[in-house]
């Protein structure tokens, strides 16, 4: 049989080819299994041994001559197999799965905003741990041994550490910051703090506060106020007034509470402050010689300020938000609007 001829035969047949079921037809024909390739590779051992080697070469070279001839009429008569994925059918403008973009949670936000603003005015922004000595948390900070926020009931001791806490401030980096190095001093310390608070819409056992401490020769009240001005403006904006109202924390002397003039009604009064026409969104004072004086400092050579702010009350009053739990719900659709 002319191997040639074959192959001319089989062009001919396929160019007359209009249907699928003529295709299948030529294809059991020629490759079924007596069809004419089966014949052609079952007379092969009867051709005489100097053309066999050819022979045989050129029976498989028409046979996969037939797969692509095959493939490509049923391509054209429109009924493809799926194409392999690496074949010529593979459609590169095709869009891609499109991978979702996250972004910051909005405490973080506020975290790296607050932080931000503090050290572009020279502040140094450090971390500190969860879990805390009670000296760091308290004796360090001027706080007595009678005094309730060391109560059971106002922090998460652990149980087999009775000297160990879960901070309930951000206070403890004040201490550990004057343990390590030398006035001049001024760092802000984002962290989670806890409190065995039941939880509401203004109350969780879990927080986040940034702490400020700022030490050296001649650091005045004046200077406090500055500096809370400035972040103050940049976080809620020019028109927003602040006033410092007199407080008491243990660990700075005198003490302030801090509060701004009312987002919502501009200082009229609404429900949002109470009707005060005020909010109040931070602690502040001058450093206490007590604590100067636990952390080896010259309390009379040196004097400095502190003051610890709630990152989610900052948020809630800069994003309108009335219910504190929602940060930590995870609802995406909560999430997605900032
Ligand atoms: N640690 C205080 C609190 O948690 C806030 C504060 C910090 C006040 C620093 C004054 C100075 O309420």
């Amino acid at each position: 049989m002319d191997i040639n001829l074959i192959s001319a035969q089989i062009k001919e047949e396929l160019d007359k080819i209009v249907s699928c079921d003529q295709l299948e037809a030529l294809r059991l024909k020629y490759l079924g299994r007596k069809g004419v390739i089966a014949e052609l590779t079952g007379s092969i051992p009867a051709v005489n041994p100097q053309e066999r080697g050819a022979f045989g070469k050129a029976v498989n070279a028409l046979k996969q001559q037939l797969f692509v001839s095959l493939e490509e009429k049923q391509r054209s008569l429109g009924v493809s197999k799926a194409p392999a994925p690496e074949s010529a059918e593979t459609d590169l403008g095709m869009p891609g799965i499109a991978q979702e973009l996250g972004h910051k949670h909005p405490i973080t936000g506020i975290i790296d905003q607050v932080c931000g603003i503090f050290s572009q005015m020279g502040f140094k922004v450090l971390e500190g741990p969860e879990i805390e000595t009670e000296h760091n948390n308290f004796t360090g900070l001027n706080i007595p041994l009678e005094h309730p926020s060391r109560d059971a009931f106002d922090t998460f001791y652990l149980k087999d550490y009775e000297k160990l806490l879960l901070r309930s401030h951000t206070s403890p980096m004040q201490v550990r910051a004057m343990a390590k190095s030398k006035p001049p001093l001024a760092i802000v310390v984002p962290g989670r703090v806890y409190r065995p608070d039941a939880v509401d819409a203004s109350h969780l056992f879990m927080f986040h506060q940034i702490e400020g401490l700022m030490v050296d020769q001649g650091v005045k009240f004046s200077d406090l106020k500055g500096v809370l001005e400035v972040f103050v403006k940049a976080v809620f904006g020019k028109d927003v007034a602040m006033r410092f109202r007199p407080h008491f924390f243990p660990f700075t002397e005198p003490s302030v509470e801090v509060d701004i003039s009312c987002i919502i009604c501009k200082g009229k009064g609404c429900s949002v402050c109470g009707r005060k026409g005020w909010l109040e969104i931070l602690g502040a004072g001058l450093v206490h010689p007590n604590v100067f004086q636990q952390a080896g400092y010259d309390a009379k050579k040196f004097s400095g300020f502190a003051f610890g702010m709630g990152v989610e009350r900052i948020a809630m009053l800069k994003y309108g938000i009335n219910d504190i739990r929602l940060f930590f719900e995870n609802d995406l659709r909560f999430l997605k609007q900032f």
